[in-house]
């Protein structure tokens, strides 16, 4: 983990300005800065950039954050790795602090699995190589695909005996861990007999980026309908199945100097290719691609060329992984190879000229290739051909960064040509998309509204429209207190108190409708009392729980400002916030406990219809009426205050 200073310091450090300008062309607009924004396609710019509260938020799309989130929205980084970048660029020196105990252990355990598979393949290897089963059987099976020997010793290709006892034996005898031997996928304990798993099995080891082996793929020898044509190590500490690439190790450099990156289905696949001298080329292991498995091939290369034998099941598992990796900015081509083909049987018959020359000749740009495919099974059924449209404006608002922004023209283009329809209107909806994905944070807020309104009257339709029309107000009004709080709460309230202590006095426990601002005033007054200091607004902004960070940005006063000339050319001073502050702190707590009776009147007259007994119900009545009384009450204060 870093550790809270070396954050600290960057956050100190890091000039939101300097490091959004890196990417954006920032022009100075009042108190803050405007730029086009760099994470959806824009003409005029609406991305605001506030230096004194180091934050951004763009009124196009919605999306809002700190100097570290922008570094990690922008280059795709997480959020530690976001502050390593940030260090870097500010030579700030990176500390670790010590781990935790849970940590170490994981360590351990992933450690001494490593030594474990260093051991097995080693063992495999040795058999392969040196048993007469190993060569009669393993052995014979590789020549006769055709692999050589420097082929096999490259790949550490293996074999494991039939015999089920060989490997426990030998294993336990040098000292490794039975558990151990078991998590790693190599043996069962059934009931302290033990027995190897791959046994009879030839053997591919699986490495990581940097060679070091977390698994193994075995492969049954006889077709045999019983047992899998595979066995793969199961998932544990050290072998995570989407996290890994099969080649990548070998691949790398080729897939990075090449500028490209072959993706195919089997690890014979893999062999066969770098055998015939195709070495950018890496495996998914017959599953749709995850995201961290496209990180690892976005880090060497933005353009992923997909091979893929005729079958629907390739070409589907495919298109799953389609939107994912355009998120990732990488370009993504397939190509089908010939009948009954895979990249094994084809390389072998054309060797890596022909092999190259067929992908090149026959690469098509996936996004394209999804359409005219759909377009053939819409077969202008007026429905289908919706969805699909709709679909494709989803797949073109995932193009989002900033050197991809023609291209996402140019396919709006192709798109809008192909589908028939009007390039305008292919614009506008990919741009909603793009939006409605910066608004899905506040989408899972107004689910919980939505909810709430369900459990209110459902027959009183009149009553109901008020009750969520209440709620939506909720949200607002709760945001406004909670933006008061976070950027006035150590101002003056009056010669007594400041802004927070009248806060806490007037909205005490009091329950919040929204979890989202719920959580931030606890965890402001928290902070407020383990410190016995107003909490900076930094310390929201910058928090290191990202829900409470998201909602500080989201709740703060942000103003889409208004040109420096707007205010002389209509001879109109717009008031500063801080004349009006007390005002607006009596109008927000005031509307906020407002709200608050009105939500507890509207729950009371709910328990009318279905009263316990006449006694309660005439309690519940008096209830209401003094609610109604300190309703008006507040009222007339509100139209005070609004008329002063
Ligand atoms: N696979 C698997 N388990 C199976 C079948 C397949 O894990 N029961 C994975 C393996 O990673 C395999 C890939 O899916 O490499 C592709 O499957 P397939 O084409 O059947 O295997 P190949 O490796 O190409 O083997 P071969 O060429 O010998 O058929
Ligand atoms: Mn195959």
């Amino acid at each position: 983990m870093i550790s809270r200073s070396t954050i600290q310091k960057v956050n100190d450090t890091a000039d939101i300005l300097d490091v959004v300008g890196a990417f954006v062309k920032l022009k100075k607009r009042g108190a803050n800065y405007l730029g086009n924004c760099p994470f959806h396609n824009e003409k005029t710019p609406s991305f605001t950039v506030s230096p004194s509260k180091g934050i951004y938020k763009c009124f196009g799309c919605g999306k809002a954050g700190n100097v570290i989130t922008f570094i990690q929205e922008h280059e795709k980084l997480t959020y530690p790795e976001s502050i390593i970048w940030l260090a870097k660029r500010y030579h700030i020196e990176v500390e670790e602090t010590a781990v935790s105990q849970e940590v170490k252990e994981l360590q351990q355990t992933e450690e001494s699995l490593r030594i474990i598979n260093t051991f097995a393949t080693d063992y495999f290897k040795n058999t392969l190589h040196h048993t007469e089963e190993g060569q009669l059987i393993g052995l014979s099976y590789f020549q006769e695909r055709g692999f050589r020997k420097e082929t096999i010793e490259k790949f550490q290709l293996g074999y494991c005996l039939s015999h089920q006892d060989k490997l426990p034996q030998e294993a336990i005898q040098k000292g490794y861990n039975k558990d151990l031997l078991v998590k790693a996928g190599l043996i069962y304990d059934r009931n302290n007999n033990l027995q190897s798993v791959y046994y009879g099995r030839v053997i591919f080891p699986i490495h990581n980026q940097s060679g070091k082996v977390l698994g193994f793929g075995a492969r049954i020898l006889k077709s045999n309908e019983k047992s899998p044509k595979y066995i793969n190590t199961p998932e544990n500490e050290l072998y995570h199945k989407s996290k890994t690439l099969y080649g990548i190790y070998y691949s790398r450099g080729a897939i990075s100097k090449q500028d490209e990156c072959y993706l195919v289905e089997g690890y014979t696949d893999v062999i066969s290719l770098h055998q015939a001298g195709v070495e950018n080329v890496v495996a998914s292991s017959g599953t749709s691609l995850t995201e961290e498995q496209l990180k690892l091939i976005k880090r060497l290369t933005s353009n992923l060329t997909i091979l893929y034998d005729g079958d629907a099941a390739g070409i589907k598992a495919a298109l799953r992984g389609l939107d994912m990796a355009i998120e990732q900015g990488l370009n993504v081509q397939v190509v089908l190879l010939p009948d009954n083909h895979d990249p094994d049987s084809y390389v072998k018959e054309t060797g890596a000229a022909g092999f190259i020359n067929y992908v090149s000749q026959n690469k098509k740009d996936i996004i394209l290739f999804k359409l005219e495919a759909s377009l053939k099974e819409a077969n202008n059924d007026s429905l289908k051909k919706t969805a699909l449209i709709n679909d494709i404006a989803e797949t073109l608002s995932k193009i989002n960064k900033l050197e991809d922004f023609t291209k996402q023209d140019d396919y709006i283009r192709r798109c809008s040509q192909l589908l028939q329809i009007d390039e305008a209107g292919l614009i506008s909806l990919v741009n909603k998309k793009i939006r409605e994905k910066a608004s899905k944070r506040d989408e899972s807020n107004r689910e919980e509204l939505e909810n709430l309104e369900k459990q209110a009257s459902p027959e009183n339709t009149h009553e109901q429209n008020e009750v969520s029309s209440l709620l939506q107000k909720d949200y607002l009004q709760e945001k406004g207190l909670l933006r008061i709080l976070l950027e006035y709460g150590d101002r003056p309230y009056d010669e007594k108190s400041t802004i927070a202590e009248y806060i806490k006095y007037k909205i005490g426990d009091t329950d919040f409708t929204n979890v989202e601002w719920k959580n931030l005033y606890h965890a402001y007054l928290i902070e407020w009392s383990n410190t016995a200091q107003y909490p900076t607004l930094q310390s929201f902004t910058y928090n290191d729980n990202e829900k409470l960070r998201t909602s500080a940005i989201e709740a703060l006063y942000f103003p889409y400002e208004l040109s420096e000339n707007w205010e002389k050319e209509h001879h109109i001073s717009t008031p500063t916030r801080e004349m009006t502050l007390r005002e607006d702190v009596d109008h927000t707590v005031t509307y906020f406990i407002l709200r608050k009776i009105k939500a507890t009147y509207y729950e009371l007259l709910e328990s009318l219809r279905d009263p316990e007994n006449e006694q309660e119900e005439q309690l519940t009545q008096l209830a209401m009426l003094d609610l109604k009384q300190n309703e008006s009450e507040l009222l007339s204060y509100l139209k005070v205050v609004a008329i002063r």
